[in-house]
This record gives structure tokens, C-alpha cells and sequence, in this order.
């Protein structure tokens, strides 16, 4: 697992949206995964800016969110099919029919989600998957106890992740306790893994997922498992890690090789 520790959230987002681009120049029809959140907001416009500025095209490119509500359509403001519409797909030249998102839309649940499993698959599998991280070091909607080699399904959210996410809620609106998810074995088989945390309460789940066992209480300690990950923490988010100095030492000494 490579360690990227910078000292603010704007570093921590330019790293991100610079590493996709990379994959999409390399690969003009490279397979994206992608997540929602507060985190990545500022991932999704520098890769607008590198669109806007002409250096990033994204016409041969297909994408695959992570998760999405179950109980909201599409049209409603608060799914993340808008979610990703508003902070992304709208501002640069992907072709909306290549862009998916794990919408269940009948009660089918176990189909949409062995539909979704084989769409990833038939499309070659993800290149790149961001990831962010919520605060009980969940990854997608994969809570606690979520099996380390669980496919798309169903989850029940906690109430924890249920008041992180009602922020993006109004008061009185309806806001859903299931979504549908990638699971932890579906983003383990993506060839390369970007995670972004920034801010301090993620500190505990950070030093969870690179310090602490692998553990199905600690969804996102199954990355310890991937050979090709790069966790990018600003330093409130990397505020617990114990070996924080080491960490700083092995990207300067990395600069140095390259
Ligand atoms: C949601 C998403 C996750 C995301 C998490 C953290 O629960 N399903 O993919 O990583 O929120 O969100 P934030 O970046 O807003 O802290």
C-alpha cells in the first residue's frame, strides 16, 4: 500500500484527478470506477479543468459508480445518478450510455446485481478505482461486517453512515436506509485503487485500514489485500497513523529514485 501524505485537501484532490487522468491518457478507453461523497468533489473538477483546458478527453471512456440509494429514481435530485451528472458527466464529453451506475429500478435486487457484476466484467474490468472513505471505514456502502469478498448487493446502511450522508438531505425529505453496492471482493479485482481521505474525522478509520488488522469491522483494511493502492490522506486525516515519519520518508525517497 503506497502512502501519500500532503498537507492540504486541494493537494490531496489534484494527486487524485492527475493519477485518473494518467490512466486515461495511457488508455483513451479506460474503465473507470468512481464514487460520490463530499471527497471527491474537488477530484471531479480538476479532471473538468483538464477536460476544459483540452488536455483530458473522455470520449472512449466508460465508467461504473460504486453504489446508489435504494428507493430514489434516477430524476431525483438526491441519487447519485444526479450526484454524479452535476459533478461530472455534464462538464466534459463522456457519453452518458457509458457511464453506469448500479440502479435497481424493480424489486429484482439479486439480478441487478449480478447484471451489474457482468457488465464490469464484460467491459474488461475497472482500470482505476477512486474510492473515498466514510468515517466507520466503510468503502461504496459496505458497512461493517461486510463480507471481504462480497459481490453487488444490497446493504443496509447504519445509522452512522445514515447521519454522515444527511447533510445532502433536506429536513423533511425521505432520506433511504438500503443501497445497492459493489462489494469489497468487486473493488478488490479493479487493477488499480486510489482512496482519498481528508479531514480529522477520518483519522481513526485511516489508521484502521493501513495500521490495524485486516478486518471485516474494517471494510477498508481488505486493501491491504490489493497490490496496487495509493492511499492519499492531507495530514489531519493522516493525524493517528504511527508511522506518519515513515510514511513522509518513503515519498521522498521514491522522488528521489524517480
Ligand atoms: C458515502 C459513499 C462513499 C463515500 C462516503 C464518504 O457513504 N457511499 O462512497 O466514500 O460517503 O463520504 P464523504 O466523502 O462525504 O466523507
Amino acid at each position: 500500500m503506497r502512502i501519500v501524505i500532503l498537507p492540504t485537501k486541494q493537494e490531496v484532490s489534484a494527486f487524485a484527478a492527475e493519477a485518473i487522468a494518467a490512466v486515461i491518457n495511457k488508455k483513451s478507453n479506460a474503465v473507470l470506477g468512481l464514487a460520490t461523497g463530499g471527497t471527491p468533489l474537488s477530484t471531479y473538477e480538476g479532471l473538468i479543468n483538464k477536460h476544459q483546458q483540452g488536455t483530458l478527453s473522455f470520449n472512449k471512456v466508460r465508467t461504473f459508480n460504486l453504489d446508489e440509494y435504494v428507493g430514489l429514481l434516477p430524476t431525483h435530485p438526491q441519487s447519485y445518478r444526479q450526484f454524479m451528472n452535476k459533478q461530472l458527466f455534464n462538464h466534459i464529453d463522456i457519453n452518458i450510455q457509458n457511464t453506469h451506475i448500479p440502479e435497481c429500478l424493480n424489486s429484482d435486487y439479486e439480478g441487478c446485481s449480478s447484471n451489474y457484476e457482468t457488465l464490469i466484467s464484460e467491459h474488461g474490468g475497472i482500470d482505476i478505482q477512486l474510492l473515498g472513505l466514510g468515517s466507520n471505514g466503510h468503502i461504496g456502502f459496505n458497512e461493517p461486517t461486510s463480507s471481504l469478498s462480497s459481490k453487488t448487493r444490497i446493504k443496509t446502511l447504519t445509522k452512522k453512515t445514515i447521519e454522515n450522508n444527511s447533510r445532502f438531505f433536506d429536513a423533511t425529505e425521505f432520506q433511504p436506509s438500503l443501497a445497492i453496492t459493489m462489494g469489497i471482493g468487486t473493488i478488490l479485482k479493479s487493477k488499480k485503487i486510489i482512496l482519498i481521505a481528508t479531514g480529522e474525522n477520518k483519522k481513526d478509520a485511516v489508521a484502521d485500514m493501513i495500521e490495524g488488522s485486516v478486518a471485516a469491522f474494517s471494510p477498508a483494511s481488505a486493501l491491504q489485500l490489493h497490490s496496487d493502492v495509493v492511499v492519499v490522506l492531507d495530514k489531519l486525516a493522516a493525524s493517528k497513523l504511527k508511522l506518519y515519519d515513515y510514511y513522509i520518508q518513503t515519498e521522498q525517497s521514491r522522488k528521489k529514485l524517480n
